[in-house]
């Protein structure tokens, strides 16, 4: 069968992730995690002390880093300069320094060309925000997964209790604040490409919206 480049966009806790590894699983296909990549970026330049607005700091920051997404037995890994930081990018403080780096166009601009070299082989789910939009508009099926904010918020908040001590009303409170990040900034925000498959997820399990997607990929 040829092979397909697919997109998954989507706010926070629309349940990208599961859909999209489980997605890859049944065509085979690699599943990439951009939003892994901008994390990195976040926890570097928090260890070295970057102000998130600074673009000169930012740049210099980009033209130095080795970011790599890696295969772990149990799902996607990132490593930076050779350490695994796979665990430390998932912090709530990472979380929302992510959402504010992301919204630098030199930050964009350096992890444009990494994810459009990891899309150069297709056979690939690329899950993030601006997949079908900016990074691959010539992809050949685009899903938008969304849900309503309460949902997003519960399904975020099982998913971190046992890692993080952040309650329910906090986790709605941050991921508000990064909704409205993501899809306000000026350089590729948050928004269905106008040829996306839109998919309200709120009353569907995880196997309905893959069944869904696969349906429509054989429509193709
Ligand atoms: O998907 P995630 O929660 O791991 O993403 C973290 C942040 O990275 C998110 O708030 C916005 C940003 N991001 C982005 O701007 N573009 C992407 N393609 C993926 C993520």
């Amino acid at each position: 069968m040829k092979k397909l480049l697919i997109t998954i966009d989507g706010p926070a806790g629309a349940g990208k992730t599961t859909v999209s590894r489980a997605l890859a699983d049944r065509l085979g296909y690699r599943y990439i995690d951009t939003g892994a990549l901008y994390r990195g970026v976040a926890l570097a330049a928090q260890v070295r002390g970057i102000d998130p607005k600074n673009d000169h700091d930012l740049k210099m920051l980009c033209s130095g880093l080795d970011l790599n997404l890696v295969q772990h037995a149990d799902g996607l890994g990132l490593c930076l300069d050779g350490e695994d930081i796979s665990d430390r990018i998932r912090t709530p403080e990472i979380t929302m320094l992510a959402s504010a780096i992301s919204a630098q166009p030199v930050v964009r601009e350096f992890l444009l060309d990494l994810q459009k070299d990891l899309g150069k082989e297709k056979a690939a789910v690329f899950e993030g925000r601006d997949m079908g939009t900016v990074v691959f508009p010539e992809a050949d099926v685009k899903f938008f997964l969304d849900a309503s904010p309460g949902t997003r918020a519960r399904r975020r908040y099982a998913e971190q209790k046992s890692k993080s001590s952040q309650t329910l009303d906090e986790v709605e409170r941050d991921i508000q604040r990064r909704d409205r990040n993501d899809s306000t900034r000026d350089v590729a925000p948050l928004k269905p490409a106008t040829d996306a498959i839109v998919i309200d997820s709120t009353e569907m399990k995880v196997d309905e919206v893959v069944d869904y997607m696969v349906s429509q990929i054989e429509n193709q």
